[in-house]
């Protein structure tokens, strides 16, 4: 019996595939909040509003929506989605990484995601990137819960080495190749929207946590599920639990360290 999960996966596939024909796509990219700069010199072959893709975001959200790019990036076919669903959103953790599914389906052999963060770690400051070597997801949610899609993957994958050994390196390489501070740490999902309380900041911290957001372990997860090889670049937009002005703080702050992460990844996925 075919699950309708991963029916739901495969229309959306086949939507992807039908934006671009003959495209055949290697790597997909997640920008996160106001990083969207990264893909600005991308050549494109299809842009598609989130609202294109069966099963995705509902089309009734308005204002600023998100985009699938597919085209050319640093020499790579790819699919950038600029901007991702939030589990504060109400979206089922399914939803959130149906993109994720359809890209392996197609594929994508490489998630390159990227997130805005929390500095928990001391010294972690605001407009550094962090190149995250593992997560903790504290969503109260797994992708993978209920059955399994055996068409993905195995029932219970392994994320010993959810951040590939061999993207860890490029990017230290590439980050010393452009003489950036590439910090590197745990990053802690929470569920949000809500920021943390100085006692959760301290309880994190006590977790092993170096930074803290509320994206990217769910597309991570279900990559690996999938058998994608994954790397995760998070800009540190402030101090966790010292947001003075909120979202508005984070996207500006986003938006400044926007171009560094944009180089980095973008040296990176020319040497996939
Ligand atoms: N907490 C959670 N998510 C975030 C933060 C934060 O301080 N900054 C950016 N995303």
């Amino acid at each position: 019996m075919t699950d309708v999960r991963m029916t739901a996966v495969r229309e959306a596939a086949e939507a992807m595939r039908s934006w671009a024909p003959g495209f055949a796509p290697e790597t997909l990219v997640v920008l996160g909040s106001g990083l969207g700069s990264v893909v600005e010199r991308m050549r494109l072959s299809a842009e598609k509003p989130f609202a294109a893709l069966p099963g995705f975001a509902p089309p009734a959200v308005a204002g600023h929506e998100g985009r699938f790019l597919l085209g050319e990036l640093a020499g790579r076919r790819a699919i950038a989605m600029m901007g991702r669903l939030h589990l504060y959103e109400g979206h089922p953790v399914e939803q959130i990484v149906l993109p994720v599914r359809a890209a392996a389906l197609l594929g994508c052999r490489v998630l390159l995601a990227t997130n805005a963060a929390g500095g928990i770690r001391d010294g972690l400051r605001p407009g550094q990137p962090m190149l995250v070597t593992d997560h903790l997801n504290l969503l109260g949610v797994n992708p993978l819960s209920g059955p399994n899609l055996d068409d993905l993957g195995v029932r219970f994958p392994v994320m010993a080495e959810a951040y590939s050994r061999r993207l860890l390196d490029l990017a230290r390489e590439v980050a010393a190749e452009q003489g950036v501070e590439l910090e590197e740490g745990v990053y802690a999902a929470v569920a949000g929207p809500s920021y943390e309380t100085p006692a959760e900041v301290r309880a994190l911290r006590l977790l092993g946590a170096d930074a803290v957001g509320m994206s990217t372990v769910p597309e991570v997860i279900a990559a690996r599920h999938a058998g994608m090889e994954v790397a995760a670049l998070s800009l540190v937009t402030n101090v966790a639990a010292d947001v003075a002005h909120g979202h508005e703080e984070v996207l500006a702050a986003a938006g400044t360290g926007a171009p560094v992460l944009a180089a980095l990844l973008t040296a990176i996925i020319e040497r996939l």
